[in-house]
């Protein structure tokens, strides 16, 4: 019924997408993954190797490899791709919880995290999108989504002092705008381009902390508490993937949508 492509597939958030869209034995889904063998046998010993599914293999700082996936798709789809997903990320524990101001005491450390979350987190996703444009505009739905995160809302931001992640945020908030300026020119060719959260996932990132972590990730959550009395916790992936699914279904250029950062409710609510 609908193709799909969807970056990071190998694990977490991605993973439950690739599981979720292709359940609909119309759609065809294609995962862009760093590791091509262990995620084509994680399809067959985990959804038994649905047919519906394309593993193609692509590290996304390397612009001839989206070069390629971009061609070796067009070959699976025919040249009409309808939704593209720009769910993979580089995330990093070293801005975690400390603050922008304690992260300056290993200035070559800050230098080296910001670089690599700029480079996979902002410029392969525009490479990304320049390289897959032309088979999005061919496609019936036209969608493009990256994965965005709250902690990139400024205002929530400042609200809530929300010190931490600071490095992952300024690479999230700075998609956020590729979003926007994406679709500042593609609008007229009624592409719908979005930045959604999935809300707070639990993907691995919180197993195993330290006893100092722990200590921090409480007053993290005290706070996400405070600002929403319904927070329980992490989510599951499965979960968060449906929910973005209903705010990518339910979102289009004629109701306003196009280019916002929105929320799995398809607001401002990030928890
Ligand atoms: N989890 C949350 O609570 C949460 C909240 C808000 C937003 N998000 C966003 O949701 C998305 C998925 O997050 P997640 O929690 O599922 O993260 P994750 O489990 O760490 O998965 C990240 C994925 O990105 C891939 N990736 C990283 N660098 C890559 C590169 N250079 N080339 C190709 N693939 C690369 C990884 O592949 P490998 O397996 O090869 O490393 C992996 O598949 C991210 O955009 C994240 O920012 C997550």
């Amino acid at each position: 019924m609908s193709s799909y492509v969807v970056t990071g597939v190998s694990r977490g958030i991605g993973w439950a997408f690739l599981n979720h869209l292709s359940d609909d034995p119309r759609n065809t889904v294609i995962g862009i993954v760093r590791n091509k063998p262990a995620t084509d046998q994680r399809v067959v010993s985990e959804l038994g190797g649905r047919s519906n599914i394309t593993i193609l293999e692509a590290d996304l700082n390397r612009y001839g490899d989206l070069k390629r996936v971009a061609a070796e798709t067009e070959v699976v789809t025919g040249g009409k791709l309808d939704y593209l997903v720009a769910n993979a990320a580089y995330i990093t524990s070293f801005d975690a919880f400390p603050g922008i101001g304690d992260l300056g005491q290993t200035p070559q450390e800050l230098t080296d995290e910001l670089h690599k979350l700029l480079d996979t987190n902002v410029l392969a996703n525009i490479h990304l999108y320049n390289l897959f444009m032309p088979q999005i505009l061919k496609g019936k739905a036209k969608k493009v989504v990256v994965i965005s995160t709250g902690v990139a809302d400024i205002d929530w931001t400042n609200d809530y002092e929300l010190e931490g992640n600071a490095l992952y945020g300024i690479s999230k908030a700075a998609m956020n705008m590729v979003t926007s300026k994406f679709h500042a020119q593609y609008r007229k060719d009624g592409v719908l381009f979005l930045s959604i959260c999935p809300g707070l996932v639990d993907s691995g990132h919180f197993n195993e902390p330290t006893a100092e972590d722990k200590a921090k990730l409480q007053i993290l959550f005290e706070k996400f508490s405070r600002y929403s009395p319904d927070f329980k916790g992490l989510d599951d992936p499965a979960s968060a993937v449906k929910a973005v699914m209903w705010v990518i279904e339910n979102s289009s250029i004629e109701q306003g949508d196009g280019g916002r950062f929105l929320s799995h409710f398809k607001n401002k609510q990030w928890l």
